[in-house]
């Protein structure tokens, strides 16, 4: 199991982190902790209620929606941002489909992250307006 200083360097390429010196990097980090999951595991139950944000440190998670899969997300890529922004319930299930390390900010935290260090929030209204482009292209069903 990696230590919180493994966890420092894993993040330090990841987009969501990369405006911030290290020396915040290590503050932010100690806020959260990393978790594991199994291949098969649920991080994230839909309609359960949202506490965490997500950040994958490496391993693979496919976001399902029924038997719909919405994406699959890998290293540096982030889920359960959404309840934790708006407190409902979770979106959609998030399975870990290999052996997954994922580090989680409680909400609580993930406010003042953003508050304290608002240049984290242009990465992820990037990624989360190429999301809403997949979900818009994709064909309904
Ligand atoms: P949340 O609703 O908190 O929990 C489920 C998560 O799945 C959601 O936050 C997003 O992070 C993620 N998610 C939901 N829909 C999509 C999508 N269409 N593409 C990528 N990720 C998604």
């Amino acid at each position: 199991m990696a230590g919180p200083s493994d966890t420092v360097a894993l993040i330090a390429d990841v987009p969501f982190f990369g405006g911030l010196t290290e020396k915040t990097r290590k503050a932010v980090v100690s806020e959260g902790k990393e978790i594991a999951f199994k291949a098969g595991d649920m991080a994230v139950g839909e309609s359960g209620t949202g506490v965490g944000f997500y950040l994958v440190l490496d391993g693979k998670v496919e976001v399902r929606k029924g038997a719909k899969v919405l994406a699959t997300l890998e290293k540096g890529q982030f889920f359960g941002e959404m309840s934790v922004i708006d407190g409902q319930p979770r979106s959609a299930d998030v399975v870990a489909v290999a052996p997954t390390r994922c580090w989680v900010l409680p909400s609580w935290s993930f406010a003042g992250l953003v508050q304290a260090h608002p240049e984290v929030a242009l990465p992820m209204l990037k990624e989360l307006v190429k999301r809403l482009r997949a979900a818009q292209s994709s064909p309904t069903s």
